[in-house]
């Protein structure tokens, strides 16, 4: 038997396999964000853990055979939350996470005066990840900054309390922006323009190797009856991947998801930082990634649904009865800023051409279309760096809309597969990398196996060529915006 816990942003879930493929049981306990000023979100690193023993709690309920039998645990995570703790390794504040942007300048400061961070670091500086939030913390707490004995990110303070090691895993710490991404290592230039050192960074692992074992105290508390090893795990998409069986060169799935993201293995690093994507580590050895993310997909459509005081499930039952081809109305999902490729935290969302006649399926249907646009320019990414994906496996809430995939495989003329099972796959993955460091001689092929297909979604090829010029026109908006605000 083999746990997955996923240290989410909404909630921990954890689930418990018997190969990997076979789900037994699981559950979730619900997080809450902090929001204390506008920008701001954060959480408190110890409620993670609160969390996490209330999900095992309801397992052990349900599955208390199986979960004595337990021989490995494998960790992902809601990626780059800064948890600085002390020389006591408790933490000095609230956990500054993924969706902060309070750092903004100090990302611009940094991608401006090193460019190592696009180089070797691979990643525009993004207020999204680690590094300028440490910055932020110098420059506004430097008490607390001071007393930084370590660092680490979501789950590996969760694993810090499970195993007692400070210990991350490659994709993970790729997205601190301290990682040197071809050589997996620390990049000890990158912690110095921190004011940083490698003595306050967390030993790392590949994902799939032993990061430590559980504690024999809480191996009991859970009721697992040996200490099972604990896998170095991975960053959320990277555990996704690895659950999806996303590891070869070109394979890729697509996430819809409160942000979107497009996730591309690769054999090497490749750097696309000036298109605004990521290139990270994979969760296994020798393996890399590319990804493009947007920071509201779902998430324009739970606007939408605020606005219109319509269910987002009645939102998606409308979306399959919207009318083939692009509609007159244009929207811009940069409702939170975006990343992937303009990385404007100041980007705002937009509508264009509502008239008198403009309806509540007009807006729903442009919305739907302006996401599966950002999707597009993902894509674009990709293509720039020379490597488009053949096709997409998807995963997320949103993806129970065919139609949605529909326009979306047409604009990006990429057909999308649907599994019959996607929902669990960051906490799947994390257990299948916790299978793999259990087993010493087990090849990885044959534990992050793809999912079972239910259907391929494929371009419309006799509207492509409309949503292609509806598509020119949405970019040259963007950028008349953009001149017009600057
Ligand atoms: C990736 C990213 C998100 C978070 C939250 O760069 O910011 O995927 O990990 O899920």
């Amino acid at each position: 038997m083999y746990l997955g816990i996923d240290i989410g942003t909404s909630g921990v879930k954890v689930v418990l396999t018997d190969n990997g493929s076979n789900i037994i049981g699981s559950e979730t306990s619900d997080l809450k964000v902090v929001r204390e000023n506008i920008g701001w979100s954060e959480q408190e690193p110890n409620d993670w853990w609160k969390a996490t023993n209330e999900a095992i709690f309801k397992i052990k309920d349900k599955y208390f055979k199986e979960l004595k039998n337990v021989q490995g645990i494998g960790l992902s995570g809601q990626m780059h939350g800064l948890t600085a703790l002390d020389e006591r390794d408790k933490p000095l504040r609230k956990s500054i996470l993924w969706n902060d942007t309070r750092s903004s300048n100090e990302a611009r400061f940094l991608d401006e005066k090193y460019p190592l961070f696009r180089n070797v670091c691979g990643n525009v500086v993004m207020p999204g990840f680690t590094a300028p939030k440490a910055l932020w913390l110098k420059n506004n707490e430097l008490q607390v900054f001071k007393k930084i004995h370590s660092i680490l990110l979501p789950k590996d303070y969760v694993r810090l309390l499970m195993t007692g090691e400070k210990c991350s895993d490659m994709s993970d710490s790729s997205g601190s922006l301290w990682l040197d991404i071809k050589k997996r290592n620390w990049s000890t230039e990158a912690l110095k323009a921190t004011d940083l050192s490698i003595k306050q960074m967390p030993n790392i692992v590949e994902g799939s190797e032993i990061s430590g074992k559980l504690k024999k105290s809480i191996a009991d508390d859970w009721g697992i009856d040996r200490r099972p090893v604990v896998a170095g795990g991975g960053g959320d998409n990277a555990a996704t991947a690895c659950g999806l069986g996303i590891i070869n060169h070109g394979d890729a799935f697509i996430s819809l998801g409160t942000s979107g993201v497009i996730f591309l293995a690769t054999d090497n690093f490749i750097p696309a930082a000036n298109d605004g994507a990521h290139s990270f580590c994979h969760a296994i050895p020798e393996k890399w990634h590319l990804m493009s993310v947007i920071l509201s997909a779902t998430d324009s459509l739970n606007w939408l649904s605020e606005i219109l005081g319509r269910k987002v499930s009645q939102i998606m039952e409308d979306l399959d009865h919207i009318n083939h081809g692009p509609s007159d109305l244009m929207f811009h999902p940069y409702l939170s800023g975006e990343r992937t490729p303009h990385n404007d935290a100041n980007a705002r969302g937009a509508f264009l051409n509502i008239s008198r006649n403009s309806n509540t399926k007009d807006l729903i249907r442009s919305v739907i279309e302006g996401v599966s646009y950002a999707f597009a320019d993902c894509i674009r990414v990709f293509e720039n760096a020379n490597i488009k994906p053949d096709k997409l496996i998807a995963a997320g809430g949103g993806s129970q809309s065919e139609r949605w995939l529909e326009i979306i495989s047409t604009v990006t003329n990429t057909p999308i597969e649907i599994p019959t099972n996607s929902e669990h796959s960051a906490a799947l993955g994390a257990a299948r990398l916790g299978i793999l460091a259990s087993q010493d001689e087990t090849d990885i092929n044959s534990i992050l196996l793809k999912p079972e297909i239910k259907k391929t979604i494929n371009p419309v090829i006799n509207k492509s060529d409309e949503y292609q010029q509806k598509l020119n026109n949405w970019r040259d908006l963007y950028s008349s915006i953009k001149e017009t605000k600057e």
